[in-house]
C-alpha cells in the first residue's frame, strides 16, 4: 500500500514512517522543516520504499500529486506547540486550517481515505475527570493566543466529518494526547524533553504554575501502533478517538521522577505562567482521556511505561538516535 505522511519529518510522523515501512508500505513524506528536522528521517533515506520531499503542503498542485498517488493519507502537518502558537498565531490558524482543508479537498477527488490527527486541547477547559469523545467542548475567549490551536483543530475535525457525510471521504480523527519520546524538541514549551534536558545537564528543572496538574504521557511507539491499526478497522471509518494513556500523574512529580530517573542533581524551580508564556496564560488542572472508544475497535493496551519514556529521551539527547 501507498501511505503519504504530511509532517513526515517531524516527531510523531517519523515514528510514524518507520512503523508504516516495517508493515511493508511504500512510505512518501512532504514536511516543510518547520518544525520538524531532516535529521528525523536521516535513517530512513536510504530504504528503497521511502520517498521524501521537503515542501509544504499549501503546494498544491505537488500536493495533489501526491495524494493521487496514495492509498492511505496521514495528515500530522501543522503548527504544533503552545509556544510557537503564542508567538505566531496567523501561522498556526493558516496552516492548520488552510493545509487540512487542501489535504481533505485533494483526497475528496478519488475518495482517498485520511486520518487527521487532532489533539486533546480540544477538550479545552472541561473539568471532567475523564475526556470523552462525545464530550462537550468548553474553549476560552478569542484573545487568548493559546486556544486558536484548539480551535483550528477543531475546525479540521468539522471540516473532515463534513468531507465524510456529504463527499464521502473516508476519514478518521485522532484526538491524541501528550504523546512522548524520542526526537521531540522541547523548543516549543514540551515538558519531557525540556525536563529531561535540564536534568542532564544539570540545569535547574522548571516547572510551570504549582506543578499541581495533572497529565498523561504516552509513548510515540504506543501511539503510532493505535494509528496504523486503527486504519484496519471497517467500523473506525466516520469516527473521532482519543489516543492516550489514563494514568495520570502531576508535573512536580514527574520532575522528581525525571531527576530521580536520570541521577540528576538539578534542583525544581517553579516558574509563574505568565513569566513562560503570556500575561493571563489559562492552563488545565487534569487532562486524561477516556480511551474505551479505541479499545472497543483495536486492542490498544499501551506497551511502555513513563520511566521507558524518560530513558529512551534521555538516551535520544545523550546522542544515540533513534
Ligand atoms: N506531540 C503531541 O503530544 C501531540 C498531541 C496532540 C496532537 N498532536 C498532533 O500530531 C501532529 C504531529 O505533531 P508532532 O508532535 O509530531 O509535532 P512536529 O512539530 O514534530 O510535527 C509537525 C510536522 O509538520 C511539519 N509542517 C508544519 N507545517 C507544514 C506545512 N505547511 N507543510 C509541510 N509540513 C509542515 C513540521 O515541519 C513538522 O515536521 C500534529 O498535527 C499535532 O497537532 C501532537
Amino acid at each position: 500500500m501507498k501511505v503519504l505522511i504530511t509532517g513526515g519529518a517531524g516527531f510523531i510522523g517519523s515514528h510514524l514512517a518507520e512503523a508504516c515501512l516495517n508493515q511493508s508500505n511504500e512510505v512518501y513524506i512532504i514536511d516543510d522543516l518547520s518544525t520538524g528536522s531532516i535529521r528525523n528521517i536521516e535513517h530512513l533515506k536510504s530504504q528503497k520504499h521511502f520517498h521524501y520531499v521537503i515542501d509544504s503542503i499549501l503546494n498544491r498542485p505537488l500536493t495533489a500529486e501526491l495524494i493521487d498517488a496514495a492509498d492511505l493519507i496521514f495528515h500530522l502537518a501543522a503548527a504544533v506547540g503552545v509556544r510557537l502558537i503564542i508567538e505566531s498565531p496567523v501561522r498556526t490558524i493558516e496552516t492548520n486550517i488552510k493545509g487540512t482543508e487542501l489535504v481533505l479537498d485533494l483526497a475528496s477527488k478519488k475518495k482517498k481515505r485520511v486520518v487527521i490527527t487532532s489533539t486533546s486541547e480540544v477538550y479545552g477547559k472541561s473539568s471532567n475527570e475523564m475526556f470523552s469523545e462525545n464530550d462537550d467542548l468548553i474553549l476560552g475567549p478569542t484573545h487568548k493566543a493559546r486556544w486558536s490551536y484548539a480551535a483550528s483543530k477543531l475546525v479540521d475535525e468539522f471540516l473532515a466529518l463534513a468531507y465524510y457525510r456529504e463527499k464521502q471521504v473516508p476519514v478518521i480523527i485522532v484526538r491524541l494526547f501528550n504523546t512522548v519520546g524520542p526526537r521531540q524538541t522541547g523548543r516549543y514549551g514540551m515538558v519531557i524533553p525540556r525536563f529531561v534536558g535540564q536534568a542532564i545537564t544539570e540545569e535547574p528543572i522548571t516547572v510551570y504554575g504549582d506543578g499541581q496538574q495533572t497529565r498523561t504521557f504516552l509513548h510515540v511507539k504506543d501511539a503510532v501502533s493505535a494509528m496504523t491499526e486503527i486504519v484496519k478497522n471497517q467500523e473506525a471509518w466516520g469516527e473521532i478517538f482519543n489516543i492516550g494513556v489514563d494514568n495520570d500523574i502531576s508535573v512536580l512529580s514527574l520532575a522528581e521522577m525525571v531527576k530521580e530517573n536520570l541521577n540528576s542533581n538539578s534542583e525544581i524551580v517553579f516558574i509563574p505562567y505568565e513569566q513562560a508564556y503570556e500575561e493571563g496564560f489559562e492552563d488545565m488542572r487534569r487532562r486524561k482521556p477516556d480511551i474505551s472508544k479505541i479499545q472497543k475497535h483495536i486492542s490498544f493496551y499501551p506497551q511502555f511505561s513513563l520511566q521507558d519514556v524518560i530513558a529512551d529521551v534521555a538516551e535520544d539527547q545523550r546522542g544515540a538516535g533513534f
